[in-house]
């Protein structure tokens, strides 16, 4: 039987998961979508060949039977949508950040639990190839004993525009938005550790640079066009502090006055060798000279987003595990509430559970 499907938000991140279920042919049936703005709406039903659109999701989860809902909306309405998905007995795949804050991701897994519905968690990055291979070196002792991790997500100039700017809308900046890729990255691959102590600070001092004529903008809401607001961060960084005694220096910029080579990414060091994401390489030593290995592989993202759709769909039919459970995107909003707190207090700030 084919997977009856909707989608709550059908902007820009909408088309990469519209993108992926079109590569599972008839496993999906395309039920309906919705957008507060009806254009949008419209072209995603007529693009991906959904049957009705709306602009009202609660309309749409009244008149329809759902069996998966993407929620694609900006980061304010996840909450509400996911839980009105799960009420209306869907599964339900909600975008990154899970939330606004934990308070919200807390009551969206409890509606999960009470309908007894899959609420999982659009942390792209876990589903990639670098993902599993990074796992797998670790797992075979390459690294030796993991406890520095760095992680950065750093932009030159790219301000996404639209509610991106918005802290009603997004929740904060470039940390809630980029950072919290690479840092739910970071758990990951060293399995899920929790955090328990957190330092962080974060900067306005550039602002949108929305005067910009031209800048590598590497990502842009459907809403850019709205006057341009920016109450968020423009940069921010942070230091990790995890359970199993791993550190994690994190910083995330929308601009930042740094050169277009700076390098980013994400290096785990450990004491037999340290590995680079992009590239994939490890760097280490070898009869007693330092010595830097190239993996030639599959190594890089490869098709992500048809990973991580197809693990929904997978869990949903329970063919595989949720590589991206609800307790994830839960752990990620602690990080992320703490690192404000201590940004907006220059204390660090310890977790209590
Ligand atoms: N996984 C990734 O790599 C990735 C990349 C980009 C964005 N995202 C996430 O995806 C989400 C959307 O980002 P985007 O870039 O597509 O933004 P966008 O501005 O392009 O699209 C968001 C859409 O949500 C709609 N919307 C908002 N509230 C709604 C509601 N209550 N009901 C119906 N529609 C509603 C808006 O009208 C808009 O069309 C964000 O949470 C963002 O963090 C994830």
């Amino acid at each position: 039987m084919a997977i009856k499907l909707g989608f709550i938000g059908t902007g820009s991140i909408a088309h990469a998961h519209g993108d992926a279920y079109r590569k599972m042919g008839d496993r999906i049936e395309y039920v309906a979508c919705c957008d507060l703005n009806e254009e949008r709406a419209k072209n995603f039903a007529e693009k991906y060949g959904f049957k009705k659109y709306y602009t009202d999701y609660k309309q749409m989860l009244a008149e329809n039977q759902f069996d998966a809902i993407e929620v694609c909306t900006w980061n304010s309405a996840h909450a509400e949508c996911t839980i009105a998905a799960l009420n209306a007995g869907a599964n339900v795949k909600c975008e990154k950040p899970m939330a606004m804050n934990t308070e919200e991701a807390l009551a969206m897994k409890e509606a999960a639990e009470k309908n007894g519905k899959l609420l999982m968690i659009g942390f792209v990055r876990r589903h990639g190839n670098d993902a599993n291979a990074a796992i797998d070196f670790i797992d075979k002792g390459f690294l030796g004993d993991v406890y520095f991790i760095k992680a950065s997500y750093l932009r030159r100039a790219g301000f996404p525009g639209g509610w991106f700017g918005d802290k009603s809308r997004s929740g904060g900046g470039p940390l809630i938005d980029l950072g919290v890729h690479v840092i739910d990255l970071s758990r990951y691959v060293v399995g899920n550790p929790k955090p328990v102590t957190v330092f962080g600070a974060t900067f306005n001092k550039i602002g949108s640079r929305n005067h910009l004529k031209t800048g590598p903008k590497d990502w842009a809401s459907s809403t850019e066009a709205e006057d341009p607001i920016f109450t968020v961060e423009d940069l921010a960084t942070a230091m990790i502090r995890f359970d199993n005694g791993v550190v994690l220096y994190v910083e995330a910029s929308f601009n930042l006055n740094m050169s277009n080579n700076t390098p980013g990414g994400l290096v785990f060091y450990g004491n037999k060798a340290g590995l680079t994401l992009d590239p994939f390489e490890l760097h280490t030593e070898c009869n007693d000279m330092l010595a830097d290995i190239k993996i030639h592989g599959p190594t890089g993202c490869g098709d992500f987003f048809y990973y991580e759709d197809t693990n929904f769909l997978d869990a949903i039919e329970g063919k595989a595990e949720c590589k991206a459970p609800a307790d994830d995107g839960i752990e990620l909003m602690r990080i992320l509430d703490a690192i404000y707190e201590s940004a907006r207090t220059g204390k660090s700030v310890d977790i209590v559970r």
